[in-house]
């Protein structure tokens, strides 16, 4: 626990400092960063969020590369809220974490990911 907020506070001003993502984070109505993890945008300004196709198409995942701090907690959380709880897309979604990234499969989502982050002020 204590080691949690120590983290929040240095990513707190880091991030304040540095990113127009934070800026907009900050701008939330909850009026500060409250999560564990951050998912700082591309050089291209854009989310980092990713769709893989493989096995020749029957396979489709969508990944948020490099997450900052701990992507499990962003993981857990896309898992319980991306979908309503009892919707067929929940039934589908499984996320995994590989390192700094998060993966999701079951379906062709990215969409839907990159609102939920940004509904989330990144
Ligand atoms: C990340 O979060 C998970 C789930 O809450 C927790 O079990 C784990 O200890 C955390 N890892 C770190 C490095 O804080």
């Amino acid at each position: 626990m204590f080691a949690r907020c120590l983290w929040g506070v240095r990513f707190f001003s880091q991030a304040a400092l540095s990113t127009d993502a934070a800026a907009q984070a900050l701008k939330t109505p909850a009026g500060a960063i409250k999560y564990p993890f951050f998912v700082p945008r591309n050089s291209n300004g854009n989310l980092p969020v990713y769709t893989d196709i493989r096995n020749g198409g029957t396979r489709i995942l969508v990944s948020i590369r490099n997450v900052d701090g701990n992507a499990s907690v962003l993981a857990e959380e896309l898992a319980s809220t991306l979908f309503a709880p009892t919707s067929r897309e929940a039934q589908r979604i499984k996320i995994k974490t590989n390192h700094n990234h998060v993966v999701i499969s079951g379906g062709r989502w990215k969409q839907e990911v990159v609102e939920w982050l940004k509904a989330k002020g990144f």
